[in-house]
Order: structure tokens, then sequence, then C-alpha cells
């Protein structure tokens, strides 16, 4: 057995109430015309209230398994930005929900580039033995930190989870992560921030005063965001073509954090790759965060967009900032 990481199976799951834009031109300052020519986004899946990020992760943490003919793994890693709690970590309840317990499992905050990270993580794992099969989940609910008065997160942002098997194969075989990129400039940490609720603005005490209200909220500064995104992802993006050996035209599908449908043509443009590759699933589920590269995957094999033997590129943005990317040629796995 060697240390190569495979893409077994792929599950998802969203909320089922859909958010369309018409929904929120009723409450905010927006319309339906301004975010779709703005962004491509046309509707979002918000979890009802009582619904956190654990119970989306175990719908598609059981629909991956079961998608891998598998119902056991040595390692749980959950991507998010919106833990069911602060403390402790999200996963290990995940894990023991989808009767998976004492397995190791934690929590990865890398906001949307989170599921690229946590896949290059559980490759790791597997590359250094600790591990040969790995549940990696993205699950966000955004809903519950969004700012209902903010126009300018609250109509980008949706809820969902998306997740993979990996397992311990050769790196010739379909579905072998091929190579990674992974990177991160702190010094951007404002462009997307909820300030309060941590160590440095923690939550009111009796004595102290806490965070103003919309501290707790999310907050993004988006216009820099928009061009960090495109620059970062093309360059990462290059970065794992060039040590996987591909071209930019050999890549069969490019499969991007689904921000901003505007942003993944700008990172196509600067690849020097056809328009017609990228995939678009943001039109019907917003900004999921770390959900949304696997979201995107899903989306493109049930459609047809990517076959067995594809090429495919995954690349990633988000708060930190950080970016990540990686390639594999998809296997011939089912999608649940
Ligand atoms: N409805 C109507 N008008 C809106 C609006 C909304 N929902 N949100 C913002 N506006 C207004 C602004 O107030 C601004 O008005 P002004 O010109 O009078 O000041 C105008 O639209 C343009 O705002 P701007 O922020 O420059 O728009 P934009 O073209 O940059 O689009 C984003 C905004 C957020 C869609 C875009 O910047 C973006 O996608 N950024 C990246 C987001 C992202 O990738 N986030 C996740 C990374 S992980």
């Amino acid at each position: 057995m060697s240390g190569a990481a495979v893409l077994a199976g792929l599950g998802t799951f969203v909320p089922p109430r859909v958010v369309t834009n018409d929904e929120l031109s009723l409450t905010l300052d927006t319309s339906d015309e301004w975010i779709r020519t703005r962004t491509g986004i046309t509707q979002r899946h918000w979890a009802d209230p009582g619904t956190a990020t654990g119970d989306l992760a175990v719908e598609a943490g059981r629909r991956a398994l079961a998608a891998a003919g598998t119902d056991t793994v040595d390692l749980v890693v959950l991507a998010t930005t919106t833990p069911d709690h602060p403390c402790p970590a999200t996963a290990p309840e995940v894990a023991a929900r989808l009767g998976l317990p004492h397995v190791a499992a934690f929590d990865l905050a890398a906001v949307c580039s989170g599921f690229v990270y946590a896949l290059a993580t559980a490759a790791g794992a597997i590359a250094a033995g600790t591990a040969t099969r790995v549940l990696v989940i993205g699950a966000e609910t955004y809903s519950s930190i969004l700012d209902p008065e903010d126009r300018t997160t609250s109509v980008i942002f949706g809820d969902g989870a998306g997740a993979v098997v990996l397992r311990a194969g050769e790196p010739d075989e379909p579905g072998a992560l091929l190579a990674h990129d992974l990177g991160s400039d702190g010094s951007l940490k404002d462009l997307i921030i909820v300030p309060g609720g941590g160590s440095r603005q923690p939550p009111a005490g009796a004595e102290k005063p806490g965070p103003r209200p919309a501290d707790s909220y999310f907050q993004m500064q988006g216009r820099p965001v928009f061009r960090h995104a495109v620059t970062r992802m093309a360059a990462s993006s290059q970065a794992v073509l060039d040590r996987a050996g591909w071209s930019a035209d050999s890549v069969g599908r490019f499969v991007g954090h689904q921000a901003n449908v505007r942003i993944l043509h700008a990172v196509a443009d600067q690849l020097g790759m056809a328009r017609d590759r990228v995939v678009v699933n943001l039109d019907r589920v917003g900004n999921t965060s770390a959900a949304s590269i696997p979201l995107a995957l899903a989306h493109a094999v049930t459609e047809g967009l990517v076959a067995p033997g594809d090429q495919v590129l995954l690349s990633a943005f988000g708060g930190g900032v950080t970016w990540g990317s990686t390639a594999l040629v998809w296997p011939d796995v089912p999608v649940h």
C-alpha cells in the first residue's frame, strides 16, 4: 500500500428551505437583478432555526460513507467557519452520530478554503500512515452569523454540507490527489471577519463588557476580497498545474470556490482556460464557504459535466486570508 490519498465517494446535503433573491428583497434594500448580475446567485438554502452545522455535516457524512461503501474511517476532519459551539469542536460529535466512536476527529478553520485545506491535511495523515481512511467534511450554517440588515453579506451566503471519503491507494489510480498548494496572508485578516466572541473580544461576562452585537456578525470588504481572490486562486491553481504536470488546456473542469461567477471567470481568464470549463452552481446555493467545493463537484458529476477520467482542478480562497488548490483525475465513484 502506498501513501496516496484516493477519493472513494462523495455525499452532499443542503437544508430544504430555499431563499430566493426576491424574498431577500422584501426586507433588504436590494434586488434580484443586482444580486444576479453582480454575483450570479439566484437563490440559496438556509437552515431552519435549531438546525446547526453538525446536523448538516452528519447528513453529508452519512451519504459520503454510503457512496464509498464503507462504515469505518480512522479520522474525521470537519472544515467549518460556523461550528456548533466555540468549544468543543463539532467533528467529534459528528463522528459519534455517524457511528464512528473513538476515531480521531477535529475541526479545521480556513473559512472558504477549508475544504481544500482539509483534503491536504487528510492526504498528509494518509501519507504519514496515521490514517488509512478519512472522512473529510465541509459544512456551514452561515445563516447563523449573517447580519440580517447587511445587504452586502446576507445576499451572498448559503448553508450546506459536502463530504468525501479518502482512502490510502496508489498515486496512479483515478481519484488520487496529485498535488496540493496551500497559502495564507494574515495581514489581510480584517477583510473577512467575525470580530467578537473569541479571546480578543470575549462574550459579555458578568463584570466585563462584551462585543457590540454587530461584532458577532460576519463582516466582509467585498471589493478587495474580490481582487485578492482572483489573484490568489489563479496563482495557486497554476502552482498545482505545474506540480501535476498539467497544462491549463488539459483541465476538463475547473471546480473553484463558488463565491462569485465573475471571480471564477476572471481566474479562468488568467489561467488561459476556456470559461466553459468552469463549473458554476452558486446560482442555486450561493456561497457555502467550506461546503462550496464538494457541492459544486457533486453538481458537476450529477449534471454530467465531470466524468470518470476527466482532469479536475479544485481551487479556493477565503478568510484569513487563505487559499489552496488540488488536482485529481475524476474516479468512477458514486455521488449520493
Ligand atoms: N444590493 C444592492 N446594492 C448593493 C448590494 C446589494 N445586495 N450590496 C452592495 N450594494 C451596493 C454598494 O453599496 C455600492 O453602492 P455605492 O456605489 O452607492 O457605494 C454598489 O452596490 C457597489 O458595491 P461594491 O461592493 O463595489 O460591489 P461589487 O461589484 O464589488 O460587488 C460583491 C460586491 C460582494 C458581490 C463582490 O465584491 C464580491 O463578490 N466580492 C468577493 C466576495 C467573496 O468572494 N467572498 C467570499 C470569499 S471567501
